[in-house]
């Protein structure tokens, strides 16, 4: 019976895509006549080899690994640094062809949730940039970005509704850059990153974009005079409360400290929201 001559092996896989956390390297004894036949797996990485399970341990790849019958591999926690081919190797003395090898790669990696920047609020007319970066996927993953749920076209002269858009698209950095914002710029953003081994995207983001300079004058001069109407009285209320139990030079420079700041920069983001310079 030729099944009875010599070991031969099968994987399921001879490259995988490590787009989990765990991952599963087959490694199938087809026909063997061998009862304890010796198993090894090593890692070859840039041409140096290793070893990942050898004289019945997992060598390298401490706690990440684990020999599943009959010859298969189980590895947790995958990440870039395990990219690399691995040989599954089985020696079976009582067989005539007494050796068979396999060699899987390990190679691409799933990107994760990238992290995306996109500015609050811009001024129209002014330039700006939003950012998105993924640093897990392997290959290098390529950015693509979305407003309002449609995709930008690389070029926004390809499109009839990013015709009058001034921006441009980097898909191998993940920067989305306006020349000059206009009104219809507002909206969701949101970035993907994409390899062969699947996709990733961050939550979309609101930028809203504000009319003008004077715009910004009603909103800086309201901030102030919502810190006179609120703040200031808050902090004459506590200025009393300490005066009567604290010394007289103690408490005659607290206000304007640090409270106040806090008070204007709250009080500023809450009136931005309220949008009655925002369009
Ligand atoms: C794998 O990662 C998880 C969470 O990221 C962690 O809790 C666990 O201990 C890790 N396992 C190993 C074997 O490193
Ligand atoms: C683009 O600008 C042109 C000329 O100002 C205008 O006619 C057209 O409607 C604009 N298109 C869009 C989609 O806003």
């Amino acid at each position: 019976i030729p099944s009875s001559f010599g070991v031969i092996l099968r994987t399921t896989e001879k490259i995988v895509w490590a787009n989990e956390f765990e991952i599963e390297l087959t490694c199938l004894i087809e026909s063997i006549s061998t009862n304890n036949p010796r198993i090894e797996w090593k890692k070859i990485k840039n041409g140096i080899p290793s070893y990942v399970y050898f004289q019945n341990k997992i060598a390298d790849l401490e706690q990440r690994a684990q020999l599943k019958e009959p010859a298969n591999i189980l590895i947790w926690n995958t990440t870039r640094s395990d990219t690399a081919e691995y040989r599954c190797e089985v020696a079976a003395i009582d067989d005539q062809r007494d050796f068979d090898e396999i060699l899987i790669s390990l190679a691409v990696r799933k990107p994760v949730v990238p992290r995306c920047s996109v500015p609050e609020a811009v001024t129209v007319g002014t330039s700006t940039e939003l950012r998105c970066l993924e640093n897990e996927g392997f290959p290098t993953p390529l950015y693509r970005w979305f407003h309002n749920n449609d995709e930008l076209p690389e070029d926004p002269k390809n499109s009839l509704k990013f015709v009058n858009s001034s921006y441009t698209i980097n898909p191998d950095t993940g920067s989305l850059k306006f020349r000059r914002v206009r009104k219809e710029d507002a909206g969701e953003y949101y970035c993907q990153a994409k390899n062969d081994a699947g996709h990733a995207q961050c939550h979309p983001q609101v930028m809203e974009i504000d009319v003008d300079i004077l715009g910004i004058f009603l909103k800086s001069f309201g901030a102030v005079v919502v810190f006179f109407c609120f703040a200031a009285p808050i902090c004459l209320t506590f200025k009393r409360g300490c005066f009567q139990k604290k010394g007289h030079n103690e408490n005659y420079n607290w206000p304007a400290q640090a409270n106040g700041v806090d008070y204007g920069d709250a009080d500023e983001g809450h009136f931005r929201h309220k949008s009655s310079f925002i369009i």
